[in-house]
């Protein structure tokens, strides 16, 4: 445990698992109050009692990040509960479905863009709201991919994503410093999670 963050509050979301999990592990050993979120209710709440049983704190607050409400009812709660937000980790995701640009199915584009940026895009949007209420700044984490700057095959909704990410957080980054508030994205290469072993 350090107190690098000691008294902030931050928001991890994807939390349950792979690099979300140990992204909330590490906050809360750097002395932040972390708030886990995902739709994996039962693994979400193992990693809020690993947290705990290291000495940190943690809460979990289930949210599907492909419905509005539910963002901005995860916002209001940790507002409402924590009184502030110092940090966000914008890292919820779902993988590609392996498929050529020709073969897939609306449906398949839009779940992965609706999670994978439109997502992101919400999340940011009521984060901001929140930080900008309190006055005082914070700082943004977007899990974008190696795959936001260059293209593989069987991946076009993927990378169609991954690369808004990259283009709303400059945007944002660009929208917000002024104000204190930073964004920044992650661009990660092969990490061994479950995602990327089933998926
Ligand atoms: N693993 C890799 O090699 C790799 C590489 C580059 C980028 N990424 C990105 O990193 C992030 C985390 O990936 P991971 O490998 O840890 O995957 P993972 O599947 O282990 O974790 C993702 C988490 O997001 C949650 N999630 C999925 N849909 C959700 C939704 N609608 N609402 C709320 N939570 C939801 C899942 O339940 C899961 O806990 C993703 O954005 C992914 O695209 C992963």
């Amino acid at each position: 445990m350090s107190d690098e963050l000691s008294g902030k509050v931050a928001l991890v979301t994807g939390a349950a698992r792979g690099i979300g999990q140990a992204s909330a592990i590490r906050t809360a050993r750097a002395g932040a109050n972390v708030v886990v979120s995902d739709i994996l209710e039962e693994e979400g709440g193992q990693v809020v009692e690993m947290i705990k049983e290291a000495g940190g704190a943690a809460t979990f607050v289930r949210a599907d990040l492909s419905h509005e409400e539910e963002i901005s009812g995860l916002i209001n709660k940790i507002t409402s509960d924590l009184h502030r937000l110092d940090g966000a980790f914008n890292n919820a995701g779902v993988l590609q479905h392996g498929k050529s640009l020709h073969e897939l199915a609306t449906e398949e584009w839009e779940k992965v863009i609706n999670i994978d940026l439109t997502g992101v895009f919400l999340c940011m949007k009521y984060e901001i709201m929140a930080m900008l209420d309190r006055g005082v700044g914070g700082a943004i984490v977007n899990t974008a991919s190696a795959l936001g700057q260059v293209a593989i095959t069987g991946a076009s909704e993927y990378i169609a994503a991954k690369h808004g990410v990259l283009g709303i957080t400059r945007a944002a980054a660009a929208e917000y410093g002024a104000k204190g508030i930073r964004v920044n994205a992650i661009l990660p290469g092969i990490v061994e999670t479950v995602a990327r072993q089933t998926g």
